[in-house]
């Protein structure tokens, strides 16, 4: 029997914060394919099926500096924990969007958001679940070479005159052929005279990623792409969002969220802004951000977790990260990421102190 026929079922009882019970089934259940909109999330079945033996830790075709993978088992926890396994789930600030396709891929959510306001990142997502066929032919049919990566390069800057298509695949191109994944702004992987000790392919396994591509194609459905500002997003979509749902912020750092990495940064009103925005909102939501004591100010109401993360862009260096969570999030012990250490809000502290408790932080 393959390893993905092994599902663990997870059903409700119709008292939604009961525990849901697991039983084993000896079948691939995968959800209904059909077209999920925010006011037929209110009418699904509480009900799901996680799968079993798939990769966890799910490889996005696009690769992304910062990228958290890594988070994903932590994040499936989450729903399990929450009871909002069949939920949705959605990332204002996608990127590669890889925790958000390990939950779709294992069935922990029924409907995804993948927003971002970068055009070409946008651009990609829309491609990949409108345009599969087009965008995979052009990934197969398109060898890596410097005369191309110059005329991608070259659709990528002059973007507004670009097809979705074209735009979104220049942007595949330069992430895959581009040092450490990094779109706009940095150079070719073993240079315009490829004399490195890396060619530019490295990174560009034709058959692979077009494979990546199609799996994500064929849950089309269930991903709902869209390329607004993350402000817009919490206050137009994310109100919108049925109870069992989670919303995960990655925003562009606090102190290294310059122009390098990404192609929109934040100043520390935008910080100060979505802190606002993220306090209203009355759905489940964690965030996760550089540690900055800026935005452990901002943030001190909340939960939190700090941890360490190995950053993509560079294999040798460990960041330091700390994760907000909603007040009513459990927050799992399961998975956590490396070196976790949690805090209690600042009040909650500061009553359990007076009160003569041990408190962490
Ligand atoms: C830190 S990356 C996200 C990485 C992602 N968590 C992953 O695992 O791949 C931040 C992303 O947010 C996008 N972004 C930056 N500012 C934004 C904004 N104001 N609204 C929406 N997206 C934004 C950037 O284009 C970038 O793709």
């Amino acid at each position: 029997m393959p390893l993905h026929h092994d599902v663990v079922k997870i059903s409700y009882r119709s008292n939604s914060t009961d525990t849901p019970h697991r039983h084993r089934e000896n079948t691939l259940n995968t959800l209904p394919q059909r077209q999920v909109t925010i006011a037929s999330i209110a009418a699904y079945p509480r009900s799901a099926c996680i799968s079993r033996g798939y990769s966890a830790r799910y490889k996005s075709p696009l690769r992304y500096p910062g990228g958290k993978s890594s988070l994903s088992k932590f994040v499936q926890s989450i729903f399990v924990a929450n009871d909002i396994v069949g939920g949705v789930y959605a990332e204002p600030y996608a990127g590669g969007a890889s925790v958000a396709l390990s939950l779709l891929f294992g069935n922990y959510v029924q409907k995804i958001f993948i927003n971002d306001v970068d055009p070409a990142v946008h651009a990609f997502w829309r491609s990949a679940v409108s345009q599969p066929d087009e965008l995979c032919r052009l990934i197969r049919d398109t060898r890596p070479s410097v005369k191309e990566w110059n005329r991608q390069r070259a659709i990528y800057l002059t973007g507004k005159r670009a097809s979705a298509l074209e735009l979104g695949f220049a942007a595949f191109f330069l992430n895959r052929t581009n040092r450490s994944g990094i779109i706009g702004s940095a150079g070719i992987i073993g240079g315009q005279n490829q004399n490195g000790p890396w060619k530019m392919d490295a990174r560009y396994n034709r058959s692979e990623l077009s494979a990546r591509i199609e799996r994500i194609a064929s849950l089309k459905n269930r991903i709902k792409v869209t390329g607004i500002d993350a402000a817009l997003f919490l206050t137009n979509i994310a109100k919108k969002l049925p109870p069992e749902s989670l919303l995960y912020l990655d925003p562009p750092y606090y102190v290294k969220g310059e122009r390098r990495l990404y192609a929109n940064y934040y100043g520390p009103n935008d910080h100060t802004d979505i802190a606002a925005a993220v306090g209203r909102l009355r759905c489940h939501w964690l965030v996760s951000y550089d540690q900055a004591p800026a935005i452990r100010q901002l943030y001190r109401r909340f939960h939190s977790l700090s941890y360490s993360l190995r950053y993509s862009a560079s294999a040798t260096s460990l960041g330091k990260e700390v994760m907000f969570f909603s007040d009513r999030l459990v927050v799992p012990t399961d998975h956590r990421p490396a070196g976790a250490v949690s805090r209690l809000p600042s009040a909650t502290r500061q009553k359990r102190s007076s009160a003569g408790i041990a408190v962490a932080g």
